[in-house]
């Protein structure tokens, strides 16, 4: 039997499919839309950073849509660029994310709170709006959001109180997405990560004493790395995951587990 017979291979196919990945620039987004582009789905990357962005775009035959997520305003423009660039989207990965204060919870500045909010909660909502018109069109669709264990858990020592609130708040728009939208075969899942390299957390990898802490709290003997997350990423946006919706897939090297 071939590979691309072979019925395992099949189930995370997903040849010709559209989809749109947040964050891509850098970290987990970069290696989500790798992998949705290696499964054979037209990706389109949404971020910022308008170079990184086409250099990706190129490597894996996609679209760049440069965007500050963080604006409603523009964040309107995504969806339609994607619809008329690639075809109506399939799959949403809203993996932007951003921490904007370290203050612990009681001096966590206002604007600091906001800003989270919109990134991280907001944004995903309201693309997950703009998609939805596509997704009934087409009788099916899923949306994959990233969170944190830190939506699930306290994290000693690392203050992230309106980070953390934000991740919380994508596992119950997850779960209220799921069940209202399951008429129209969309699904809605998060993929909740623990702690990984990336530029986000590169500082804390760089710490000795900070990196020592993350070993001690993490049962799985080695770091984690963006590959770690793509494999859910990729069983929860096709066909292998097409009975899973509304769920926070943890994937934290067994962090939350102790
Ligand atoms: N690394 C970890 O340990 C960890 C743990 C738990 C959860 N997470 C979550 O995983 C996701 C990916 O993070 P990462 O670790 O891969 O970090 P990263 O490398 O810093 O990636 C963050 C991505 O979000 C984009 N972004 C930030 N602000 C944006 C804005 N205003 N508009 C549009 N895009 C914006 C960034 O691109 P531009 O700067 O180009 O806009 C970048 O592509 C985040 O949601 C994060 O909260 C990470």
């Amino acid at each position: 039997m071939t590979p691309e017979h072979d019925p395992t291979t099949r189930m995370f196919a997903l040849d010709g499919r559209v989809a749109i990945v947040t964050g891509a620039s850098s970290g987990l987004g970069a290696a989500v839309a790798r992998a949705l582009a290696g499964a054979g789905a037209r990706v389109a990357v949404v971020a910022r950073r308008r170079d990184r962005l086409a250099q990706l775009a190129d490597g894996i035959g996609g679209l760049a849509v440069a965007c500050d997520l963080a604006d409603p305003e523009r964040l309107g423009a995504v969806v339609p660029a994607v619809a008329e660039g690639l075809g109506r989207p399939e799959i949403l990965v809203n993996a932007a994310g951003n921490m904007f204060t370290t203050e612990r919870a009681e001096a966590e500045p206002l604007d600091a709170v906001r800003r989270t909010l919109e990134l991280n909660l907001v944004a995903p909502l309201l693309l997950a709006q703009a998609v939805f018109p596509h997704m009934c069109a087409l009788g099916r669709g899923s949306i994959v959001n990233v969170s944190s264990i830190s939506g699930r858990v306290g994290i000693p020592g690392i203050p992230q109180a309106s980070y953390a609130a934000s991740k919380a708040g994508l596992s119950g728009l997850t779960a209220e997405l799921a069940v209202q939208w399951a008429r129209h075969s969309i699904r809605v899942n998060t993929v909740a990560p623990g702690f990984f390299r990336s530029e986000i957390t590169g500082p804390l990898y760089d710490s000795e004493r900070a990196a020592g802490y993350l070993r001690r709290h993490t049962p799985l003997p080695r770091e984690g790395s963006a590959d770690d997350i793509v494999g859910a990423v990729l069983w929860l946006a096709g066909d292998a995951g097409g009975y899973v919706t509304g769920q926070t897939v943890v994937v934290d090297g067994g962090w939350t587990a102790r």
